[in-house]
C-alpha cells in the first residue's frame, strides 16, 4: 500500500530510486518546476526552514549572511523561529525591540533592524510575532508599511523559520521566494523534512525549494541524503526538489556556538566555513536574477493581503 507510512519507510531505507521516479509523468528538466518571471525588484526573500529542530538552521542563516556580506551583498536576517529563536545568540547580543514592536507608535524599522557584530543586520520576531495573525487590519498595515523600508537597506533577506509544519513556519515559507530545506542525514530529519514538502506542497507553493544536507562526513553521504529525499518528492508528491549543497560535520561549528561568535568569523578557514561560502556562491550566481515578489510581496502575503 502507497500510504505516507511506507514512502517514508521507503525514504529512510533508501528504497526510493531514480528510476522508480521516471513515470511520474513528470518533465525531468531541471528547472522546468521551479520557472518563473521576475516582477519586481527589490530585495530577494529566501526563507531558510527544517522538519526538526536542531538541524542548523541557524546558524546556516547567520554564516549565509556572513559570507554574502563579504561578496558585497546587503543581507537582513529575519529572526522568525518563534520558538526558540536565538540569532541573538549566536552572535552573542541581544535585542529589546522586536518586529512586533512596530505596531508601537514611535517604534520605527532603524530602532529594530539591529546592526550585530560581524556586519550582520538582523531583525528580532521576538515571541509575539505568534500573534501575528490576531492583529487587526491597521495593526498589521502599521508593521507592514515600516517593514516595507526594508527593501531600502537589502539585497537579500534571509528568514529563519522554525522547524516543522505548523501554521508560523508555513506562513513565512509561502511569503517568500525561495525556501532552503536543511537536513542533516539522520532518518528523523529526513522523514520530518519530507513532511514538511508535502504540507508546502498542499498549499500549492510553487515557489522553487532547495536543500542543504548538513552534518555529513562526505560527499557520498551528502548525495545519498540529498537522492533520498529529492527522489521520494519527485515520485509522491511530483515535486521538483533541487540540491543546493552540503555542510560537512565539523567540530569547529560547535565551539563557535560556544563562543557565541559565527563559525565564518570565529573558524573563516575551516571545513564547515568554506562549505557555507560555496553554499552562498551557489545562491547567488544561481538564482540571483530570478526575484518573484520581493520583501513587499513577503510582507503583503505574512500579513494578510494589507495594501
Ligand atoms: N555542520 C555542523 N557540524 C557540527 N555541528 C553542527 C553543524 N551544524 C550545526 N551543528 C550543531 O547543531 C546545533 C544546532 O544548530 P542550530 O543552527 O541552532 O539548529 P536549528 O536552528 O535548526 O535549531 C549547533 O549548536 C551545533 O552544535
Ligand atoms: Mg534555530
Amino acid at each position: 500500500m502507497d500510504d505516507q507510512a511506507t514512502r517514508l519507510r521507503m525514504l529512510v531505507e533508501g528504497k526510493i530510486t531514480k528510476e522508480d521516479t521516471m513515470d511520474s509523468g513528470r518533465l525531468q528538466g531541471s528547472s522546468q518546476s521551479m520557472a518563473y518571471q521576475p516582477v519586481s525588484q527589490g530585495a530577494r526573500v529566501i526563507a531558510i526552514t527544517s522538519g526538526k529542530g536542531g538541524v542548523g538552521k541557524t546558524n546556516l542563516t547567520v554564516n549565509l549572511a556572513i559570507a554574502m556580506g563579504k561578496k558585497g551583498k546587503r543581507v537582513v536576517v529575519v529572526d522568525a523561529d518563534l520558538g526558540t529563536a536565538n540569532v541573538d545568540v549566536l552572535l552573542g547580543t541581544s535585542s529589546r525591540q522586536t518586529m512586533m514592536s512596530l505596531v508601537n507608535e514611535g517604534v520605527e524599522l532603524e530602532d529594530v533592524l539591529i546592526r550585530g557584530p560581524y556586519g550582520v543586520s538582523y531583525i528580532s520576531g521576538g515571541s509575539g510575532m505568534e500573534h501575528a495573525g490576531e492583529l487587526s487590519t491597521i495593526q498589521r498595515q502599521v508593521i507592514f508599511n515600516k517593514l516595507a523600508g526594508c527593501d531600502d537597506w537589502a539585497d537579500i533577506i534571509l528568514v529563519d523559520t522554525g522547524a516543522g509544519v505548523g501554521k508560523n513556519v508555513l506562513d513565512f515559507i509561502m511569503a517568500s521566494d525561495e525556501v532552503v530545506l536543511v537536513t542533516t542525514p539522520e532518518p528523523t530529519s529526513l522523514t520530518d523534512g519530507y513532511a514538511v514538502l508535502k504540507a508546502y506542497c498542499s498549499l500549492g507553493a510553487q515557489q522553487p525549494i532547495r536543500l542543504v544536507v548538513n552534518r555529513v562526513f562526505d560527499l557520498m553521504e551528502s548525495h545519498e541524503t540529498a537522492n533520498k529525499l529529492i527522489c521520494t518528492a519527485d515520485k509522491f508528491l511530483h515535486m521538483k526538489l533541487e540540491s543546493l549543497g552540503f555542510i560537512l560535520d565539523d567540530n569547529n561549528m560547535m565551539r563557535s556556538v560556544r563562543k557565541q561568535v559565527p563559525i565564518m568569523a570565529a573558524y573563516p578557514d575551516s571545513l564547515a566555513s568554506k562549505c557555507i561560502a560555496s553554499l552562498a556562491d551557489s545562491l547567488l550566481t544561481g538564482r540571483e536574477q530570478q526575484v518573484k515578489m520581493g520583501w513587499q510581496g513577503f510582507l503583503r502575503k505574512f500579513f494578510h493581503n494589507v495594501r
